[in-house]
């Protein structure tokens, strides 16, 4: 048996990180495990109850043999799905280990110290990290009702500005900006600046004023989308995502990722998984009629939910009393059920909660009604 390494002395410090990573909180994801082993109903991240296509679950399998080979670095297959699927250039097509990794390869590669990366109020959080991993300076817009407002990013804008982030929808709001408004966002920016339109969302929204950004893309060099696998997908384990980028930018994100930053069994199930719309659809469905009645029922109880055009909405709790979204989130984990905090969003009154199967939202309705003593349950 190999002997015990002792430790280094704690009163040498040690090489220092670069300026701004230890302003950094951690990512913390939503909780997944409850004590005493008991299987929750787990509707903390945004996943899909719907677990993966079964084609794309055959495909993961089929790349099992081939474990021993590095995957092509290109991502050719996936790249070319993706292409097929929306009509885009797979050339122009970026993958990554989920949006995550193309989010941060984004800010590393045009941000750095004296920079600053812009995002809004409630905005998704990776943004803070990949801008201060960066050795930038991040910069909050205020939100108007929870909604990205346009003027508000517009006004933060300043000669040092390089990056502007905005999730659309947002998460954790479940709010929305119509294409206008995202194109009078693109048009007052100045030319120098990259707009990251984060769409991994997309899928779920039913509005007709709604667009991702690809035409944004296709149309300005300065914009990019990136999209996800990991929600409506169903395939958050294998960490895909991808962005669709004008060419100069597609190649910057080419030379800065790893080279092979795509596993051979993600290449495979994201292309069998892009290629089943029907699936895709069909959960697009259940969500669309689930938004709905679930957003409505916790209405009828009292507590107000952000209209949501996303998988999941935020309910709102008294800030005080009993019934505060701490006591209701200790509570529903005491019947299994696990909703997200979202203190770290500067929203300390409120729960994320992800659409689930028809079981689980019911489950959760009532629970909230047992919890606010609306029925004797
Ligand atoms: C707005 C937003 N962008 C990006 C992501 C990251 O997704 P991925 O799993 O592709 O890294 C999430 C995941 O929760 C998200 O909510």
């Amino acid at each position: 048996m190999e002997k015990p390494v002792s430790s280094a002395p704690s009163d040498i410090p040690g090489p220092a990180p670069n300026a701004g990573i230890l302003a950094i909180e951690a990512y913390v994801p939503g909780e997944s495990k409850l004590p005493g082993g008991v299987k929750p109903i787990k509707l903390s991240s945004n996943e899909t109850p719907f677990g993966p296509s079964p084609k794309a679950i055959e495909a993961y399998k089929a790349a099992a043999a081939n474990l021993h080979l590095y995957p092509d670095g290109q991502a050719t297959a996936l790249r070319q799905a993706i292409g097929r699927r929306y009509g885009l250039d797979p050339a122009r097509i970026v993958c990554g280990a989920g949006s995550d990794e193309l989010l941060t390869l984004l800010a590393h590669s045009y941000l750095g110290p004296g920079d600053e990366g812009l995002y809004t109020e409630h905005g998704f959080l990776v943004y803070r990290i990949a801008i201060l991993s960066a050795g930038a300076s991040p910069v909050v817009a205020p939100e108007r009702n929870l909604k990205t407002d346009v003027d508000a990013i517009l006004a933060k804008v300043t000669p040092r500005t390089k990056v502007v982030f905005l999730a659309n929808p947002n998460n954790p709001t479940g709010t929305y900006i119509g294409i206008e408004e995202v194109r009078r966002l693109r048009a007052g920016l100045p030319a120098r600046v990259l707009l990251v339109l984060d769409a991994a969302y997309a899928e779920y929204v039913s509005r007709n004023d709604y667009e991702a950004g690809i035409e944004l893309v296709a149309t300005t060099p300065n914009t990019v989308m990136t999209r996800t696998f990991s929600k409506i997908h169903g395939l958050a384990a294998l960490r895909i995502g991808w962005a669709y980028c004008p060419s100069r930018i597609a190649d910057v994100l080419n030379r800065v990722r790893g080279p092979f930053n795509m596993s051979a069994p993600a290449i495979a199930a994201g292309a069998a998984a892009i290629e089943d719309a029907k699936f895709a659809e069909a959960a697009a469905r259940h969500n669309e009629a689930w938004l709905a009645i679930v957003s409505s029922e916790i209405g009828k109880l009292g507590l107000a939910v952000t209209p949501s055009v996303a998988n999941f909405v935020l309910v709102h709790f008294p800030a005080s009393g009993a019934h505060t979204a701490a006591a209701a989130d200790d509570y529903l984990k005491s019947r299994g059920i696990i909703l997200r905090r979202v203190s770290g969003y500067g929203l300390p009154d409120c729960l994320r909660m992800t659409i689930g199967s028809e079981a689980d939202n019911r489950a959760v309705i009532a629970a909230l009604a047992a919890f606010l003593g609306k029925t004797g349950a």
